[in-house]
C-alpha cells in the first residue's frame, strides 16, 4: 500500500498554457481516489507527471515519501504501479494469455510460474479458458478490459491507475467492469487511483474524490458527498452529468 503526494505542483506548456495550477492532492494508503474533471483539465497530464513521462515545472509528487525528482529511485519505484490504459493497450500480435505472461514476467522470471499466475489472474477476472488462446481482436471490448485487468494485476502491483476505465463500453459492460474494479481494488489491498470524467463511476468506485477545474482540485471530499458539497462548480458539474445521462 502506498501513499501519493502532489505538493503544489506547477505544469504549463509552450505558448504559456497552465495545466498544473498549484495542484494538491492527498491520497492515502489502501484508498480508492477519483479525479474527476471536464474533458482538457488536465488528468491525463497528471497521470503522466506522476508516471514521471512529463516533467513538472515546480512543486512535487511524493510516493511514499520518494520525490518524482530524484530519478532513479523514483523509477525504480515505479515497478510497484500498473496502469489500465483507456484503450486497452493489450499487444495484438500476442494471444490474451501471453498478453498477461508478459505482465506476469515483469516480476517473475520462472516460465512455468508466470504461465500458471497468468491463469490464475484469468480466471480471476472471469475470463474463460477457450478464450486464453485467442487474439485480442477476437474478443469483445468487455473481455479485453477484463484480460487487459488481469495484465495489469499480474504485475503484483500496490498502486493501481486506471485511465477512464468504461468509456468505450456500454453502460451495462461499463457497469460489470466498475464492480470488478471495485472486488479487484479490495480484494488485492492496492492504494487505486482512477481519472474519470464520469460522475457514476466516481460515486461507486471511488472513497474520496476531488474535482478539478482549472488546474487545481476545487474540491475534495467523500465521493458520496459530491453533490451536496456546496460548491457551486461541483454541483453544476453534477447536475449536467445527471442531464446528460438521462
Ligand atoms: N504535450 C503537450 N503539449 C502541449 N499541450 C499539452 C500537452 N499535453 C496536454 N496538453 C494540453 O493540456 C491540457 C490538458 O490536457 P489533458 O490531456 O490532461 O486533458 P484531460 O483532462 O485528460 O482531457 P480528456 O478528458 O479529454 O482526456 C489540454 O489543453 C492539452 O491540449
Ligand atoms: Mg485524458
Amino acid at each position: 500500500m502506498s501513499k501519493i503526494v502532489f505538493s503544489n505542483v506547477y505544469k504549463s506548456f509552450e505558448g504559456g498554457l497552465q495545466v498544473l495550477n498549484g495542484m494538491q492532492l492527498n491520497i492515502e494508503a489502501g484508498e480508492s481516489y477519483i479525479v474527476l474533471g471536464q474533458s482538457g483539465c488536465g488528468k491525463s497530464v497528471l497521470l503522466k507527471c506522476l508516471l514521471g513521462i512529463m516533467k513538472i515545472d515546480s512543486g512535487d509528487i511524493l510516493v511514499d515519501g520518494i520525490s518524482v525528482k530524484d530519478e532513479k529511485r523514483y523509477r525504480e519505484y515505479l515497478r510497484k504501479f500498473s496502469i489500465l490504459f483507456q484503450g486497452n493497450a493489450l499487444f495484438d500480435s500476442m494471444t490474451i494469455i501471453e498478453n498477461v505472461i508478459f505482465g506476469a514476467n515483469q516480476v517473475n522470471k520462472n516460465k512455468s510460474e508466470c504461465r500458471q499466475i497468468a491463469e490464475e489472474k484469468l480466471l480471476a477476472v472471469g475470463l474463460e479458458k477457450r478464450v486464453f488462446d485467442l487474439y485480442p481482436a477476437e474478443i469483445s471490448g468487455g473481455m479485453q478490459k477484463r484480460a487487459a485487468l488481469a495484465r495489469a494485476i499480474a504485475i503484483e502491483p500496490e498502486i493501481l491507475l486506471f485511465d477512464e476505465p468504461t468509456s468505450g463500453l456500454d453502460p451495462i459492460t461499463g457497469g460489470i467492469i466498475c464492480n470488478l474494479l471495485k472486488d479487484t481494488i479490495k480484494s488485492l489491498g492496492v492504494t487505486a487511483l482512477t481519472i474519470t470524467h464520469d460522475l457514476k463511476v466516481a460515486e461507486f468506485l471511488a472513497d474520496r474524490a476531488a474535482v478539478l477545474n482549472k488546474g487545481n482540485a476545487v474540491w475534495t471530499g467523500r465521493s458520496g458527498d459530491m453533490k451536496t458539497c456546496g460548491n457551486k462548480f461541483v454541483e453544476n458539474f453534477h447536475r449536467a452529468s445527471n442531464i446528460i445521462s438521462k
